[in-house]
């Protein structure tokens, strides 16, 4: 077969390992050759393709970013089915592996119900779908998160301050929960669990009579007691919605208008994307790269790779994207007993 492989949406550390997982086993096993699809969806309906052949994919599974490049483009305010299945045909392309999130695999569910032959592979730092335990991209993230958190803390700690750490989370907090607990933060902020600024001042005065240097993490999306949207001041992204960003430095006012302690605020922001994937998340990729190949080979079209405990299983696309995977309440509660 010739397949198409296209990564799309915000990078995340690991698209390549996927890449290289499918390649390699694609080519070694089944003698399928493969089409490098520029910038996602993009490249599909610009005809922004070339070939993929095995020397290319050499030595990528440490490798951060995606070879490929990636975009937020939809193909269906570009032509949509018909275009790709025009492309498609031009290149001889049997099939697609779409490496995405939520509005990649929501694509290519579409297109699936349409006739194309095409499999999705789960990718994002936020680690919030639903039908696979986890995603390629969480673990490095957590691990520069944490890192940074440590390294925040040695300079709180020498001025007296409470540093403040906000992460990237639209929706749920997993990346915060993760992170804060492994560098042990006072306090853990995340989307699913409003939290009033009295709570958060109480938590700051706990550590800080301990004498302590108050740690903070913040995730971006996270809305306090009271309040219905989340701070977003950096207009919309591609898809229209709220870039998020900037709840870290306006707790950051509170906590020292309220406490008196000086506080500072630190986003990480793309640097949780950036360099290159932690081992676990390299394994996990060229897992589901190799899946991937094995479930376009036995034509489970409309699917998804998707780890389940140790396991690398397939799902139907559209389980892979009807629920968002939130932090439960009570996985919040274990770790809320340590805050403060
Ligand atoms: O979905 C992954 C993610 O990193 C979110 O955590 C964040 O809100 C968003 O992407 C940022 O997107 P962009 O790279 O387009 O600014």
């Amino acid at each position: 077969m010739k397949i198409g492989i296209l990564t799309s949406g915000g990078d995340c550390p690991g698209l390549n390992a996927v890449i290289r997982g499918a390649v390699m086993k694609g080519d070694r096993i089944y003698g399928h050759t493969f089409l490098g699809i520029r910038d996602g969806w993009r490249g599909l309906v610009m005809d922004d393709i070339r070939p993929l052949p095995r020397q290319d994919v050499r030595g990528l599974s440490k490798q951060g970013g995606t070879i490929l490049g990636t975009s937020r483009t939809s193909p269906f305010e570009h032509g949509g089915s018909e275009r790709v299945k025009e492309v498609m045909s031009k290149h001889g392309m049997d099939a697609i592996i779409a490496i995405g999130g939520e509005g990649t695999l929501t694509v290519a569910g579409m297109l699936h119900q349409d006739g194309i032959n095409i499999i999705g592979v789960p990718k994002t730092i936020d680690n919030d779908l639903s039908a696979t335990d986890y995603t390629f991209g969480f673990d490095t993230s957590v691990a520069i998160a944490t890192e940074s958190i440590d390294r925040l803390r040695t300079t709180g700690e020498s001025h007296h301050r409470c540093m403040v750490v906000e992460v990237m989370g639209r929706h749920v907090g997993w990346i915060a929960l993760h992170a804060g607990l492994a560098a042990g933060a006072h306090a853990i902020l995340i989307p699913e669990v409003p939290v009033s600024m009295e709570r958060i001042t109480e938590w700051v005065n706990q550590a800080r009579d301990r004498g302590r240097a108050p740690v903070v993490v913040v995730a971006e999306g996270f809305k306090p007691e009271g309040t219905d949207e989340a701070v977003s001041i950096k207009g919309l992204d591609a898809f229209g919605r709220p870039r998020l960003g900037g709840i870290g430095d306006q707790i950051t006012a509170e906590i020292q208008e309220r406490t008196g302690i000086e506080a500072r605020c630190t986003v990480l922001g793309h640097l949780q994307r950036g360099g290159v994937p932690t081992a676990y998340d390299r394994v996990l990729a060229t897992r589901f790269g190799t899946h991937a190949v094995d479930t376009v080979s036995n034509r489970t079209w409309g699917t998804m790779v998707a780890l389940d405990g140790i396991d690398i299983r397939t799902v139907p696309l559209r389980q892979a994207t009807s629920q968002l995977k939130v932090v439960p309440r009570h996985a919040y509660d274990e770790a809320a007993i340590l805050f403060g």
